[in-house]
């Protein structure tokens, strides 16, 4: 059975099987569905209705081109100092329990899915590089937001997005976001027609996942309800 003879998942069907694709094969996703699963996630709430989302849709030679200009500018070491919003702090500055995940998730990527160390470098750029490759996905795209306000547009892109990585599921498609693409915000605002007033919020790559690949064998774990939910109760216990 393919996508289309597939029935659809349900909305937690989805939220289940919905994971991070790593490798992607180069099967084409049409104009038309691209169109479709936009239209999809922009039902997504936003403050008032206000749409700060935009996306940059990238196929075919363009989506080459820019690729190939965002790895010259990484091996040529040209990552920016600072990214256009502040994303993540320096390895070192991540508080508990954060820190511990992180590194739990390093070592479930890069040792038991890849078969190297976290610490081996050259194995973890040769790895990080993909990403500017959109891991080899026929679609790539740019989500880009409005500045003003910046902090609520961010919310609104982050609604934006798991309603596109749901309905693309709802396809049978994968997707992986990624900020990786904002260390070189400067080679996609060269290469994309921007607004000053947006900012890049990350990447997303869109496609058919690689069912033999390895990347793809990695699952990432959740804590428990019990962990992150605080209930209040007014009855007496
Ligand atoms: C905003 C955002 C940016 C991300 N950037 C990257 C990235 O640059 N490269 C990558 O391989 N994964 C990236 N990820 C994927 C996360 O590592 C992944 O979502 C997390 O480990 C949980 O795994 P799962 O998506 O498979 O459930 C990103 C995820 C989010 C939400």
């Amino acid at each position: 059975m393919d996508e289309l003879t597939m029935p659809a998942p349900t909305v937690e069907e989805a939220l289940l099987d919905r994971r991070s694709v790593r490798a992607f094969l180069s099967k084409a996703v049409p104009r038309a569905e691209i169109d479709r699963l936009l239209a999809l996630a922009a039902r997504s709430a936003s403050n008032a209705n206000t749409q700060p989302w935009h996306v940059h849709v990238l196929t075919g030679a363009a989506k080459r081109r820019l690729s190939a200009a965002v790895l010259r500018a990484h091996d040529d070491g040209e990552r920016v100092a600072q990214t256009e919003y502040p994303y993540q702090p320096r390895p070192d500055e991540w508080a508990e329990p954060y820190s511990s995940r992180r590194r739990r998730f390093g070592e479930g990527l890069y040792r038991d899915t890849l078969g190297f160390a976290p610490e081996d470098t050259a194995g973890r750029l040769s790895h990080h590089r993909r990403n500017y490759e959109f891991f080899g996905a026929p679609v790539g795209i740019i989500l880009t937001v409005s500045r003003r306000p910046l902090a609520g547009a961010l919310v609104d892109a982050g609604l934006f997005l798991q309603a596109l990585m749901l309905a693309a599921r709802g396809a049978g498609l994968d997707t992986c976001s990624q900020a990786s693409f904002i260390d070189f915000y400067p080679v996609l605002r060269e290469h994309l027609r921007i607004p000053d007033d947006h900012i890049i919020v990350c990447g997303l790559a869109l496609g058919h996942a690689d069912p033999g690949h390895q990347l793809n064998r990695h699952r990432t774990p959740r804590e428990p309800v019990s962990s992150f939910s605080t209930f209040y109760d007014d009855e007496p216990a």
